[in-house]
């Protein structure tokens, strides 16, 4: 999909011959050029790079977000030049070294979010809409199982995608609206100490249940500090129960299941 010496002209003139290197974090088919001061995201066409661009123009001085710098479409192909954000990413050595500090950024951030009037918010993924792309994802052969949490089916029992879509669309949860990242993971976020120096992935935020980012935080908490850092399940416990402490709030964890179930359809 990426070919350098293709860039669409206002891309290619503003990235002249500065060095780069490509990022290899993302995994959702997107490539990351990433320059001193700016990253170029190249990825197809579609809702996602669609809902990322208006949300980045409409947050620009509501949070800390990348600046858009060019924004092109070539060939079905999306081609968004931004600022690059200072600080690490969540699930930095660093960051997972000093957790206590990045458990605190985290919930600061969500606190940032929910912050946000959301009453012309360009976004959204209330639940019904979730379905409805889910609904769609799965029949066009766009789920694939074996990126699913294996648990899925085997401790919680689904059959099967549609079984597991049945269910979610049978228990839809009561929302409390907010405005939501969508995929609030750990490299999605950076920090410095405990405080949130940018958010980044722009392409599922939108108006959206508070459950919604609390439930991908707690995951991925769960997944890059004990299955990526290797720490135990002790930890684990201690570090959730300090982000919602310092949410002041208690754990739904009917919510937070039903969240992350959810999300396996995406
Ligand atoms: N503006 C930026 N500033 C700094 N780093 C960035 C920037 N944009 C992207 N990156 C780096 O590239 C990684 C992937 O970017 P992004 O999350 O936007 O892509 P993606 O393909 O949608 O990823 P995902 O796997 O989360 O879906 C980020 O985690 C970050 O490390
Ligand atoms: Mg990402």
């Amino acid at each position: 999909m990426f070919d350098i010496a293709k860039l669409p002209k206002s891309i290619a003139d503003r990235i002249g011959s500065l060095p780069w290197r490509r990022d290899d974090m993302g995994c959702s088919g997107s490539t990351i050029l990433l320059f001193e001061k700016m990253a170029l995201k190249i990825e197809k066409i579609g809702r996602a790079p669609e809902n990322e661009r208006k949300l980045l123009y409409w947050l620009d001085g509501k949070l800390p977000v990348p600046k858009v710098i060019e924004a092109e479409i070539q060939d079905g192909i999306s081609y968004l030049l931004m600022s690059r954000l200072t600080g690490e990413m969540a699930c930095s050595g660093d960051s997972l070294r000093n957790i206590g500090d990045t458990v605190r950024a985290l919930a600061n951030g969500l606190k940032m979010l929910w912050r946000i009037d959301i009453s012309n918010c360009p976004c959204s993924n209330v639940v019904s809409e979730k379905l409805v792309q889910a609904k769609h994802r799965m029949e066009n052969g766009l789920v694939d199982r074996n990126d699913f949490n294996p648990e899925t089916f085997t401790t919680e029992g689904f059959k099967d995608v549609p079984d597991l879509y049945d269910y979610l669309d049978r228990n839809r949860p009561r929302e409390d609206f907010v405005f939501s990242h969508g995929d609030f993971c750990l490299p999605n976020v950076f920090v410095s100490g405990r405080g949130v120096t940018g958010f980044l992935d722009w392409g599922n935020g939108g108006i959206a249940d508070r459950w919604q980012d609390i439930a991908l935080c707690v995951r991925s908490l769960q997944y890059n500090y004990m299955e990526y850092a290797g720490y135990g399940k002790e930890d684990y416990r201690k570090y959730k129960a300090l982000l919602f402490e310092e949410l002041g709030i208690e754990p739904d964890e009917e919510k937070i299941r039903y969240y992350i179930l959810l999300d396996e359809l995406f």
